[in-house]
């Protein structure tokens, strides 16, 4: 069964100018976009939406870093969604991330890693939740 998952392409790569380069993995990889949209996360909003990290000794960093500007919110979808996104992007330091996976690509560092995708179904449902309203996902279900 096809579901959703949840995507953000982060500050650093919307700032290296690499969204297109991302949407294009996207859809080579096979995932419809649900729903999408560019926003500036406010201080808390990152504290908010990384709440599971708050105590963890980057979170201040991290919360800064997502707030510093503009990034793309998205909800995906394919079979296997969050498995499959996960595979797509690699793993979090872009050091041990496989060839050819996003932030092997385009993240410079394991603060700065170029996208972010939810870690389970319960957590991809929340976090869809968390930026779009019902009415913003019926564009391609
Ligand atoms: P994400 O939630 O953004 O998709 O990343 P992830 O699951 O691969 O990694 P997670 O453990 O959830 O960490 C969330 C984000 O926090 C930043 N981080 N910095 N400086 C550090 O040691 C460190 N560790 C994690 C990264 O931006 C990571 O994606
Ligand atoms: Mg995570």
């Amino acid at each position: 069964m096809k579901n959703m998952t949840f995507a953000m392409i982060k500050p650093d790569a919307v700032r290296n100018r690499n969204t297109g380069k991302i949407y294009d993995r996207i859809l080579t990889s096979g995932f419809s976009i649900v729903s999408a949209k560019l926003l500036r996360m406010t201080k808390s909003q990152a504290e908010g939406f990384y709440d599971v990290h708050s105590e963890r000794p980057f979170f201040g960093e991290l919360t800064e870093f997502m707030s510093s500007g503009p990034c793309m919110v998205l909800a995906l979808k394919k079979e296997n969604a969050v498995e499959e996104w996960r595979k797509t992007i690699g793993a979090t330091n872009p050091d041990e991330a496989e060839t050819g996976s996003i932030r092997k690509d385009f993240a410079t560092s394991i603060g700065e890693n170029a996208v972010h995708g939810s870690d389970s179904d319960e957590n991809a449902k929340k976090e869809i939740g968390f930026f779009f309203s019902e009415s913003e996902l019926i564009a391609n279900k």
